[in-house]
């Protein structure tokens, strides 16, 4: 009965995670369609949906890099899988993002986009973030997983450097309101400083001390 309920919660758990993790990154794109088809954009719908967009694409990003250090920090291992999905839906957005600024925005004309990128460092900037993700997605598949090998683990380490873009990007467009891309970059440092390995061994060898030490206790008690 024990390993029925354990077996059971071995796979109901991660499956709950992912079902949860498609609907809430897909919630975001459902909410712009809504607010596109009752008229509820703002009053400048364009820069609605960038905005919107963009900071999907930012959160998402997050997400997927957090799942690796939850896991250190908790032993959270159904994190794991998530972090593809996670990557492939900030993939998605970061590319309805530029989708707007180059076609809504700026009418697919490749003078006034090549113009409206070099000439706001935000824009270099965001578009380096997105050509960044773009192999990343293109890669994140088992075919490639197992063609790339090694390679394939220092390629996908780029998400970090993505995620540093991205938070330039977004520190450069705030203009004066520097609150929220400062929050974003002292959790994306948190992220990267458990990643380092004698940070990371450090933090697993009190976890596992931690919980030795609690199962003592509770096996005492009874
Ligand atoms: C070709 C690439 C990109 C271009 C041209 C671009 C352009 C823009 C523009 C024009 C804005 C709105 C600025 C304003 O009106 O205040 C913006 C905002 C933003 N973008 Fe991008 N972007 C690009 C890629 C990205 C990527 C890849 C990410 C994230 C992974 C991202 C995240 C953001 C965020 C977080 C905001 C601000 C949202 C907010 O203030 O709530 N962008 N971007």
């Amino acid at each position: 009965m024990v390993t029925r309920t354990r077996k059971l919660g071995r796979t109901a758990i991660p499956r709950l995670l992912g079902v949860a993790t498609h609907v809430g990154a897909l919630i975001p794109l459902a909410s712009i369609l809504w607010d596109y088809w009752f008229y509820q954009l703002g009053a400048d719908p364009i820069r609605d949906v960038t905005l919107r967009t963009g900071k999907s694409a930012l959160i998402l990003l997050g997400l997927s890099l957090a799942c690796t250090p939850l896991n250190i920090l908790f032993g959270w291992k159904q994190l794991i899988p998530l972090r593809k999905v996670l990557g492939l839906y900030a993939f998605l957005y970061a590319s309805l993002h530029a989708l707007t600024f180059v076609w809504l925005d700026y009418g697919l004309d490749p003078g006034l986009i090549r113009e409206a990128i070099f000439q706001k460092p935000y824009a270099i900037a965001g578009l380096a973030t997105f050509l960044l993700l773009l192999p990343l997605a293109v890669t994140s598949n088992r075919w490639s997983r197992r063609r790339l090998g090694k390679r394939w683990n220092q390629l996908h380490k780029l998400a970090y450097v993505a995620a540093v873009l991205a938070g330039l990007h977004f520190l450069w467009l705030v203009k004066g309101a520097y609150s929220r891309p400062l929050v974003y970059g002292a959790l994306l440092s948190v992220l990267l400083l458990i990643r380092v390995p004698p940070i990371r061994e450090k933090i697993v060898y009190w976890r596992r001390q931690l919980t030795k030490r609690m199962l003592g206790r509770s096996t005492s008690d009874v």
